[in-house]
């Protein structure tokens, strides 16, 4: 299983701060955002990371990052030169993930509590298909929303429904088999130019390969990309750490595990 890290995009919704420093390397709490996406991959047990962010934000993040061997991984880097959707991670990263099935993780997604690495010892066992990770929210057109049949069963993916069929959506982990790159080749931009990995989902889904795992309340996840969603996150993580003694995100703690 390879891994990716989608680390560009503008951050528009954090500018001014987002025109000098990449989103990804704001902090949450302690540490750079990255840091809680790259841990939760290491706990999947991913040991072969491509980074991609954008061309005028690489050093710094190799800088932070490096090579992974301080932490018992490998981790490469490469660019998106405009962001033109987190579908075309398939597209950049097609020589990276080889044969191999790959888990995509954006940059900005904290994910807490065991579910994710409770499911992902399935991901040895993970041979074809999808999987995603879903979460009730308020707030679910922002997102890519899911809709349930009656017994409970996915039937729909949509991506920023002005009017959503669930509270449920799809964060920001998926798992794939290697067929994920011939979809995003035939992928065609959405109307707001994207190439949307709701439009993969669905494309999963329609052929009845796509395993939806809901993160139930025992988990939290944040999707750090507004003013408000940094200082939860950060509220969040320096609550745990205090009070439980313990860390989020921590490559190091991660890799001693
Ligand atoms: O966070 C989960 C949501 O992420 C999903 O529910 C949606 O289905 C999915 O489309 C996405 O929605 P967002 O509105 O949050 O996507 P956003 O454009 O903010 O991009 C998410 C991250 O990916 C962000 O850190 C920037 C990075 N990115 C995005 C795009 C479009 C890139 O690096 N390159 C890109 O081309």
């Amino acid at each position: 299983m390879k891994g990716i890290i989608l680390a560009g995009g503008m951050g528009s919704r954090l500018l001014p701060i987002t025109s000098a420093c990449s989103k990804q390397l704001l902090p949450i709490y302690d540490k750079p955002i990255i840091y809680y996406p790259l841990s939760t991959l290491m706990n999947m047990g991913v040991q072969e990371i491509l980074c991609i962010t954008r061309a005028d934000n690489l050093d710094a993040f190799s800088n932070l990052l490096r090579d992974g061997s301080q932490w018992g991984i490998d981790i490469q880097y490469t660019i998106q030169d405009k962001p033109t959707g987190i579908a075309e991670a398939f597209l950049i990263g097609e020589k990276f993930i080889g044969e191999d099935s790959v888990t995509l993780i954006l940059g900005d997604n904290i994910f807490y509590g065991a579910s994710v690495t409770a499911f992902s010892q399935k991901g040895d066992k993970f041979l074809s298909g999808a999987r995603v990770f879903a979460y009730q929210v308020p707030d679910p057109e922002r997102y890519g929303v899911i809709e349930f049949s009656r017994d409970g069963k996915a039937i729909s993916i949509e991506e920023k429904p002005v009017q959503p069929k669930s509270n449920y959506v799809v964060t920001g982990l998926y798992v794939y088999d290697n067929s994920v790159i011939e979809k995003a080749k035939s992928l065609k931009p959405s109307a707001r130019g994207e190439l949307e990995i709701s439009d993969i989902n669905q494309s999963y889904l329609e052929e009845s390969k796509l395993e939806v795992l809901i993160l139930d309340e025992g988990n939290t996840w944040f999707d750090a990309g507004t003013a408000d969603s940094l200082i939860l996150a950060s509220q969040f993580v320096q609550s745990v750490q205090k009070r439980q003694s313990t860390m989020v995100g921590c490559p190091e703690e991660t890799a001693l595990k």
